[in-house]
């Protein structure tokens, strides 16, 4: 099936990236929806801060930066958003019935042969197709932030999703000129964050337990295993909030030992999420 005009929905930290890509990469007409005009507006200045970025760098000129801002349409309107579209990716909050919802009254306006696809980092797809008539036409598109920059979109199979819609999004990717791997049964956390949120979430007890300092910890993982930030700076990058909820999907859908951390869950309570509250395990308040 030949995409178009593509629908994103929510404007968020994932969503303004990926309709940013969808819009700047591969060229797409493109729907930004989201619940309110701040929550709009502060997606389409990070869209236009991306923008500038690739500019100065002299990736991109400046009449694909107006072409791009050009193809992406702000809206608070669902009904605008998915009509005409043929594929809509969900981006908004990690919460299964949050996102059930949308899903279910985007069915009943998206025509009837979109196809939808979820962003969710961990929310099971199965569950999710469940709340549409279209569930072989659904399917997960997991992008890694920011998206922007990271390569990588893993792209899930439901239990229902059709070889077909498969195809149409590994060709989604390729447009993005995005690496793609494919998750070939449905299971929480698919491969990345299986293998992050634990190892996350022993950082975070490293720092529990009094064994070492969030700096140290960083530095060691940055220095000892290459990574591009340590572990206790991808918290507050990624956001407490969505890692503790991963790491609550691991553990009730695969096994207790994904157990989150207590400091994990009261940083969470405590509002310390990371950048996007200005403070997490560092202040990013003064950076
Ligand atoms: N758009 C365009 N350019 C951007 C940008 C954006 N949104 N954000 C940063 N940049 C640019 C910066 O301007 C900078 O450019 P120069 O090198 O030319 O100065 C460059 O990217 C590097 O940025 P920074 O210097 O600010 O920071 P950095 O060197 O640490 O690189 C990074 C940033 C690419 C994000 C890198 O730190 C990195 O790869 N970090 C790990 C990110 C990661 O692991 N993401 C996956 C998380 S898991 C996930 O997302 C899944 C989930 O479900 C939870």
């Amino acid at each position: 099936m030949e995409i178009r005009k593509v629908a994103v929905l929510g404007a968020g930290l994932m969503g303004h990236g990926i309709a940013q890509v969808a819009a700047q990469v591969a060229k797409y007409d493109v729907y930004l929806r989201d619940i309110k005009q701040e929550f709009l507006d502060k997606g389409m200045s990070m869209i236009n801060n991306s923008l500038q970025i690739f500019l100065k760098k002299g990736t991109i000129t400046e009449n694909e930066v107006k072409e791009t801002l050009a193809r992406i349409h702000p809206t608070l309107d669902l009904r605008e958003t998915v009509a005409d579209a043929d594929l809509i990716i969900e981006a908004v909050p990690e919460n299964l019935k949050l996102k059930k919802e949308i899903l279910s009254e985007v069915d009943k306006l998206a025509k009837p042969d979109a196809v939808l696809a979820s962003n969710t980092s961990s929310i099971s797809i199965t569950e999710l197709a469940s709340a549409t008539t279209r569930p072989e036409k659904f399917c997960g598109v997991h992008f890694f932030n920011p998206p922007q920059l990271m390569k990588l979109i893993e792209i899930i199979r439901g239990a229902k999703t059709s070889d077909e819609t498969i195809s149409t999004i590994v060709e989604v990717a390729n447009k993005m000129q995005k690496e793609s791997v494919i998750v070939k049964k449905d299971c929480a956390g698919f491969i990345v964050n299986r293998i992050l949120v634990p190892a996350l979430n022993e950082a975070v007890s490293l720092v529990w337990e009094g064994i070492a300092e969030p700096e140290d910890i960083d530095k060691a993982i940055k220095l000892g295993l290459n990574w591009p930030m340590g572990p206790i700076t991808l918290l507050d990058y990624l956001g407490l909030d969505t890692t503790l909820s991963i790491a609550e999907v691991l553990q009730n859908d695969l096994d207790p030992k994904y157990r989150p951390c207590p400091l994990l869950r009261q940083m969470v309570r405590a509002g310390l999420w990371g950048r996007k509250t200005g403070k997490g395990f560092y202040d990013w308040t003064k950076k």
